[in-house]
C-alpha cells in the first residue's frame, strides 16, 4: 500500500498518454531505451525523461549495461499491486495499444534475426561439442525430475548463455534471473525470452563471481555446463551458497572426469570434469549439503562425455 504523498506522485507520473504508453510496452517485459524510443517514435532524451519519472515513481526500474539501458515493470515495492490493477485496464483492441504492440513485434523479429545471425555463425563448433554430450532430452527431463513440481519463488541462471534453463523450467518459477558475461549469448537469451512468451525472466549482462549486491537471494541456482570454464570453480559454488536463501537449492550440470584434452584449446574448457569427490569438497566449504546425485552416459559414442547432475541444499550461512 502507498503512503498518501507517494501515491499523488506516483498517479501523476502513471497519467500521462506517453508513460501510460511505456507501461504498456513493459507489461510485455523488459526493453531497452533504444528499442522503446523506435516503437514510440520521439527523441531518445524525451523517452529517456519520461522513464526517469516513471522510476523516481518506483513504477518501473532501471538497468544498466554499457552504452544501453534496460527498463522493466517494478517487481517489488509498494507499486506492484497498482501496475497490475493497471496493466488488468489496457483493452487489448484499442487502437494506440495495438499500433505499440506491432511496433514491438517488429523490433523483436528483428533482434531474433540479429540473434539468429550470430547463432548461425557459432554453429559449427556448438553442434560439435553437442555430439560428445548425452542426448539433451535425458538430460533435460532429468533436470526437470530433479528440480520437482514444488514452486520456485526466485530462479537464478548462472552462466546462462542462450537462456535455455530459464525456458525449460519457465513454470516452476515465479521470477526468473538469467545472468552471462557475453553480451553475444544474452542477446540470444532475451530473443528467446520474447519469442517464448517468458515475462518473468529477466536476462543480466554480469559476472558471476561478482554478482550485484542487489540481487535478491534465491530459492534455486542453476550452474547448467558453466563450471569447467573456470580454473576454480568453488569459487562459483561459494557465490552461488551466498546468494541462497537458507534452504535454497543449487543445481550444478557438468561432466564427470574425462581427457578429452583437446576441449581446453578448442573449446576454453579449463576443468576436464568434476569429480564427486571435489564437487563434494567444494560444497562443504560453500555451506552445501548434497541431497541427490545423478549421472548419464552418451550410449551412442565411445568417447562421449558423461554428465552429471549434483543438486544441494543450503542448510546454514557460511561462516
Ligand atoms: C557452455 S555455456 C552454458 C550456457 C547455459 N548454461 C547452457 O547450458 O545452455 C557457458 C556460459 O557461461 C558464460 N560465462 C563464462 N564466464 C562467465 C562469467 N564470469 N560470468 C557470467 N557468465 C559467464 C559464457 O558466456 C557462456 O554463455
Amino acid at each position: 500500500m502507498a503512503e498518501f504523498t507517494n501515491l499523488v506522485k506516483i498517479l501523476k507520473a502513471a497519467g500521462e498518454v506517453t508513460r501510460l504508453r511505456l507501461l504498456a510496452l513493459l507489461g510485455a517485459g523488459e526493453l531497452s531505451v533504444k528499442d522503446l524510443t523506435d516503437i514510440l517514435g520521439q527523441s531518445q532524451p524525451r523517452v529517456s525523461r519520461h522513464l526517469k519519472l516513471l522510476s523516481e515513481a518506483g513504477l518501473v526500474t532501471r538497468h544498466a549495461e554499457g552504452a544501453w539501458v534496460f527498463y522493466r515493470l517494478a517487481d517489488r515495492g509498494e507499486t506492484r499491486e497498482l501496475l497490475a490493477a493497471l496493466m488488468a485496464q489496457f483493452d487489448d483492441e484499442d487502437e494506440v495499444i495495438v499500433a505499440d504492440r506491432n511496433a514491438l513485434a517488429k523490433i523483436q523479429a528483428a533482434n531474433q534475426q540479429q540473434a539468429d545471425a550470430y547463432f548461425s555463425k557459432v554453429a559449427p563448433s556448438w553442434d560439435d561439442l553437442r555430439k560428445l554430450h548425452v542426448a539433451e532430452s535425458a538430460v533435460e527431463a532429468a533436470i526437470l525430475r530433479m528440480v520437482g513440481n514444488e514452486k520456485i519463488g526466485r530462479l537464478l541462471d548462472f552462466g546462462t548463455g542462450t537462456g535455455r534453463m530459464l525456458e525449460l523450467l519457465k513454470d516452476n518459477y515465479d521470477f526468473g534471473v538469467g545472468i552471462d558475461s557475453s553480451a553475444e549469448m544474452i542477446a540470444v537469451a532475451r530473443a528467446k525470452m520474447s519469442a517464448g512468451k517468458i515475462p518473468h525472466a529477466q536476462i543480466k549482462l554480469g559476472d558471476i563471481l561478482a554478482i550485484e549486491p542487489d540481487e535478491p537471494d534465491a530459492d534455486l541456482i542453476i550452474l547448467h555446463q558453466v563450471l569447467h570454464f573456470f580454473a576454480d570453480p568453488g569459487r562459483i559454488l561459494i557465490e552461488a551458497g551466498q546468494k541462497l536463501v537458507t534452504g535454497g537449492r543449487v543445481l550444478v550440470v557438468d561432466f564427470a572426469p574425462h581427457n578429452l584434452e583437446f576441449l581446453r584449446e578448442h573449446n576454453a574448457h579449463q576443468r576436464l570434469g568434476i569429480s564427486e569427490d571435489i564437487m563434494q569438497a567444494w560444497a562443504s566449504v560453500a555451506g552445501l549439503r548434497l541431497e541427490k546425485f545423478e549421472s548419464y552416459a552418451n550410449d551412442n559414442q565411445a568417447d562421449g562425455l558423461v554428465v552429471c547432475l549434483w543438486l544441494f541444499t543450503k542448510n546454514q550461512e557460511r561462516t
